[in-house]
């Protein structure tokens, strides 16, 4: 299995902060927002990693990562998002990179107390079709920043809808995905959501369409740091206070 992590977007909600770096530079707790991420893919056994990012400032990643070595990556291979078209867009610019397998997706400002592994394992041993990673949320408020899932009777995931004003359930889609590599056509066949970007909430809902989607819950802290400053703030508060990527 394959890593893309995500590291693009303007980060306009961080302004002005995000004005003078990308957002996944800033730091939280002792180090920049990305080497989280790597961590989690590293520690969940994924070391084959494609960074993908855009904007002016790019060329840093490569100064932090280098070849990625350091940190635990064996091959680290870097994607340039020309325009800020989306998380499926920027995904698909992994095309080539995934070269048949499948990948794990992240987004490069989520940070999670625990390790992600269990899901990566599970889905190496069910490679087909698509896995995400619930949390679960309270606050409608918050809710209505995200992906948000509605489930059948039997607890089953029908459909996800992106930052709804009227929430479903108490869950949030995290941005952690596993998809087989048949990710890269139904990116094809995306049309852009109402902010202009191709959504993996659509990506998503093709699976659960299929029947192929499975789900996890993600137990401990969760947090989108790029979600506000305050979100930002907490998740700084939390990494220092208890750290991150935990068994
Ligand atoms: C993205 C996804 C959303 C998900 C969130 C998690 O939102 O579109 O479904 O819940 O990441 O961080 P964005 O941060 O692009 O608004």
């Amino acid at each position: 299995m394959k890593g893309v992590l995500l590291a693009g977007g303007t980060g306009s909600r961080l302004h002005p902060l995000t004005r003078i770096t990308n957002k996944h530079l800033l730091p939280i707790y002792d180090r920049p927002m990305i080497n989280w991420s790597i961590e989690a893919a590293v520690r969940a056994g994924v070391t084959d990693i494609m960074l993908v990012s855009g904007g002016h400032h790019a060329g840093e990643f490569l100064r932090l990562l280098g070849n990625g070595h350091e940190f635990g990556i064996d091959r680290l291979s870097y994607g340039y998002q020309e325009k800020p078209g989306g998380i499926a867009e920027a995904l698909g610019l992994a095309e080539r990179f995934a070269g048949g397998e499948p990948v794990l997706v992240m987004l490069a400002d989520n940070v999670m107390e625990h390790s992600i592994k269990p899901m990566v394992d599970a889905f190496r041993d069910h490679p087909v079709g698509g896995r995400i990673l619930l949390t679960p949320v309270e606050e409608d408020e918050h809710l209505r920043h995200l992906g948000v899932p509605t489930f059948d009777d039997g607890g089953k995931v029908v459909g996800i809808v992106e930052k709804p004003e009227h929430p479903q359930s108490k869950f949030g889609v995290t941005g952690i995905y596993c998809y087989d590599n048949s990710v890269f056509d139904v990116i094809k066949t995306l049309v852009p959501s109402g902010r202009g970007e191709l959504e993996i909430t659509d990506v998503n809902n093709h699976y659960i369409g299929l029947g192929l989607m499975a789900y996890d819950v993600l137990d401990g802290f969760w947090g989108d740091a790029g979600e506000s400053i305050d979100a930002y703030y907490t998740v700084n508060d939390y990494v220092r206070n208890h750290g991150a990527n935990k068994d």
